[in-house]
């Protein structure tokens, strides 16, 4: 025997045990006897080589299983719970890193004319006028222009009507998501800047916050 007919002998040896291929010629000893018209079959193995990745396959899914759905660190409830942990503290740090976005204690009302000018043109286009008129002498929202508030009338409980919205059911929604908060600052300090000028039609004070404080 010379070398290559070992190797063909190793590898044929190789092949058949990964198959276990039936001899050729020897059909007959594995025919299985029923006849569709004239279509025979051969009652073949399964190939070896074909059955392990199977087996390979139900092992992966055993551990599959156990590492997703059970515990160990590709749990997926883990997994989510990590990122709203890392989440929170980003947005904790976010917070920490811009306190005057978030801390209203910080909120001073706007004197020059530009916010202001920025603000009167805000309270006409975010439909402020339509509830308070043009000159804010009120109609179905209270007149902004007399000392008389519901909610409080300094730039902070402006602020905070604005953000939040009025009483439930008045009709003085929350603009937090729609005006953003430099936005509400404008119209807080327009608002205060007409303090005591005087409407076509003012609304009868409504309200006994008395601001500015007695
Ligand atoms: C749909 C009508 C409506 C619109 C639009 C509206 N408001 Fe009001 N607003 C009201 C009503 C009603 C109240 C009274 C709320 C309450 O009694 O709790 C009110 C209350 C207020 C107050 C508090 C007044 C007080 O006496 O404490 C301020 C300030 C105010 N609105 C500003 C604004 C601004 C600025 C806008 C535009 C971004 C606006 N409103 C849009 C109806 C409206």
């Amino acid at each position: 025997m010379n070398k290559n007919s070992e190797n063909t002998s190793w590898w044929k040896r190789f092949m058949k045990s990964m198959t276990k291929a039936h001899d050729l010629g020897t059909e007959e000893d594995i025919l299985l006897d029923h006849d569709y018209d004239g279509i025979k079959e051969l009652d073949n193995v399964l190939p070896p080589w074909w059955l392990a990745g199977f087996y390979i396959t139900i092992a992966i899914s055993i551990f599959y299983l156990i590492m997703v759905f059970g515990f160990g660190k590709y749990s997926q409830y883990d997994e989510l719970n990590d990122e709203m942990a890392t989440a929170k503290e980003e947005i904790e740090a976010y917070k920490a890193a811009n306190p005057q976005l978030f801390d209203d204690a910080n909120i001073v009302a706007f004197t020059d004319a530009e916010n202001l000018a920025k603000g009167k043109e805000l309270f006409t286009s975010k439909t402020c006028v339509v509830c308070h008129l043009a000159d804010l002498g009120g109609s179905i929202g209270p007149n902004l222009t007399d000392n008389k508030w519901i909610l409080g009338g300094d730039v902070k409980s402006i602020f905070n009507v604005l953000t939040n919205g009025g009483r439930p059911g008045k009709g003085m929604i929350a603009w937090e998501s729609t005006v953003t908060r430099e936005e509400r600052i404008q119209l807080a300090s327009y608002i205060i800047s007409m303090q005591g000028t005087t409407p076509a039609v003012p609304k009868p004070a409504e309200g006994d916050i008395v601001w500015p404080a007695e």
